[in-house]
C-alpha cells in the first residue's frame, strides 16, 4: 500500500532542478517528514550504472529507441528499489526528474510518440505517477547564462544536442501541463532561489493538507 507523497520537478537543462529539489526536501525535513531525495536517471546502483552508459555512450551512441529502453529500465530499477519501498514506508520522494522527462526528450524532441514511452512506463514501473509533477519554466536567455557557468562548454550526450531539440523538449513540459492540469504545477523559474523556493512550496501545500 503507498502511504507516502511522491513529488517531481521536470524542465529543460539548467532550470534549477536539483537546487530546488535539495531545498523541499530539507523544508520537509525541518517539518518531521522522512525524506527520500533522489534523481534520474540514477536513485539506485543499478540505474546509477545506466546513466552514465546514457550520458558517455560506448562506441557510436545509441538509436532512440535503445535510449527510450535505457531510460525506462533505470526507472524501473529505481521505481521498485527505491522509490515504491520509500512510498509504503511512508516518506516523501523527491525526485529530479522522472517519466515526463522520457516524455520530452525522448517521445516528443525524439519523435518516438507518446505512446510507446507511456506503454515501456507502464510495463517497466507498473506506471507509477508522481502526486505532483513540479515544471520549472524559465526563459532561454536566463538559463544559457547559468547552463554556461554550470557546464563550461563541456555538456554530455542528451545536453549536447542542438537548439531545436532543447526548444521542442521545453516546450513539451508546458504542453504536458496544460493537457493534465491536475497532475502539474508550473512555477516560474525567475528571481531568486528563495523566491522559487517560496513558490515550490505553496504549490505543494494541498499536499501536505492531504496527509492530515
Ligand atoms: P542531468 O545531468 O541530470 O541533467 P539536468 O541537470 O539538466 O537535469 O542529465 C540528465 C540528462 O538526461 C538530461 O539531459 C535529460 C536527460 N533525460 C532524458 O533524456 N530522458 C529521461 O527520461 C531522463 C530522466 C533524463
Amino acid at each position: 500500500m503507498r502511504k507516502g507523497r511522491f513529488v517531481a520537478f521536470e524542465g529543460g537543462e539548467g532550470r534549477g532542478k536539483s537546487t530546488q529539489a535539495r531545498l523541499l526536501a530539507d523544508e520537509l525535513e525541518s517539518r518531521g517528514r522522512e525524506v527520500a531525495l533522489t534523481r534520474e536517471p540514477g536513485g539506485t546502483s543499478g540505474a546509477e550504472a545506466i546513466r552514465h552508459l546514457l550520458l558517455s555512450p560506448p562506441g557510436e551512441g545509441w538509436t532512440i529507441e535503445a535510449e527510450a529502453l535505457l531510460f525506462a529500465a533505470a526507472r524501473a530499477d529505481h521505481v521498485a528499489h527505491r522509490i515504491r519501498p520509500a512510498l509504503e514506508a511512508g516518506q516523501w520522494v523527491i525526485c529530479d526528474r522522472f517519466l515526463d522527462s522520457s516524455r520530452a526528450y525522448q517521445a516528443i524532441a525524439g519523435g518516438l510518440g507518446d505512446e510507446v514511452v507511456r506503454r515501456l512506463h507502464e510495463f517497466g514501473s507498473r506506471g507509477l505517477l508522481p502526486d505532483l509533477t513540479i515544471v520549472l519554466d524559465c526563459s532561454e536567455e536566463d538559463v544559457s547564462e547559468r547552463l554556461q557557468a554550470r557546464d563550461r562548454g563541456v555538456s554530455d550526450a542528451i545536453g549536447g544536442r542542438e537548439a531545436t531539440y532543447h526548444s521542442a523538449v521545453n516546450r513539451a513540459f508546458l504542453d504536458f501541463a496544460v493537457d493534465e492540469p491536475e497532475r502539474f504545477a508550473v512555477i516560474a523559474g525567475k528571481g531568486s532561489v528563495e523566491e522559487v523556493h517560496h513558490r515550490v512550496l505553496q504549490a505543494v501545500e494541498p499536499l501536505l493538507r492531504s496527509e492530515s
